[in-house]
């Protein structure tokens, strides 16, 4: 069983993957951190990550390894866990552009295919039900309005700027909705379901139910 979460940043994805594998014993792959880790890699080797050359000329060198436990996930960058650096605010403004880049993009969607190629997992992204497994069993479209989502991610930093979290936030999903390659898009085949009124335990049981559902009934 495959499970291809995709959707705006914010919107509850990885609570709920790392909940919904946990209940359907499946390990869990949080794709946008291995962006992460190559975007902290990008800027700990002073490689100037708006120069889409410089990036693709360097995007097959960081070693990254995803630890597909839902209880303890994690991602090591040559060898060291960087789980903490990869959340850091340098991080978050580096990410999209170096994602944008095709050489990064056909990196990473290669280790992420040979990752569920090995089966039960609950994937999250951006694309993974559109490009990296489209012949997901279940794929889910997980968004929620943009004061919801600020609100979520400023609590889980920690800090009070709500406005300026959201304003880092629209800017991302400009850049990931914008792109050529691989742009955040809804799926063909998957089902919409907005958080903006869900509880986080409500969300889980929609897709746990979907997934469980008779195959005559599921999407
Ligand atoms: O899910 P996240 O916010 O941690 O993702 C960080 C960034 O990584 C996001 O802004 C876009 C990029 N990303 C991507 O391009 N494709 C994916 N499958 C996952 C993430």
């Amino acid at each position: 069983m495959v499970v291809a979460v995709d959707g705006t940043s914010g919107s509850g994805k990885s609570s709920t993957c790392r909940l919904v594998a946990e209940r359907l014993g499946l390990r869990y792959l949080d794709t946008g951190a291995m962006y992460r880790a190559v975007a902290w890699w990008m800027l700990q080797h002073d490689v100037n990550i708006y120069d889409v050359d410089e990036v693709a000329a360097r995007a097959h060198e960081p070693l990254l390894e995803s630890g597909t436990d839902p209880l303890r996930p994690t991602i090591t960058l040559d060898g060291v866990d960087v789980s903490v650096e990869i959340r850091s605010e340098a991080v978050n403004a580096a990410v999209s552009p170096v994602s944008t880049v095709p050489a990064v993009r056909a990196r990473l969607v290669d280790l992420q295919r040979a990752t569920i190629g090995e089966g039960g997992i609950v994937v999250e992204g951006r694309d993974i039900g559109s490009v990296v497994w489209p012949d997901a069993g279940l794929k889910i479209y997980l968004t929620a309005d943009p004061a919801a989502r600020a609100r979520r991610r400023a609590a889980e930093a920690g800090t009070h700027d709500v406005a300026a979290t959201q304003e880092s936030l629209l800017n991302r999903d400009r850049i990931d909705s914008a792109r050529t390659v691989a742009p955040l898009v809804m799926p063909d085949g998957a089902v919409h379901v907005d958080s903006t009124h869900l509880s986080l335990d409500e969300v889980v049981d929609v897709v746990v139910g979907l997934a469980t559902a008779p195959a005559d009934v599921a999407p």
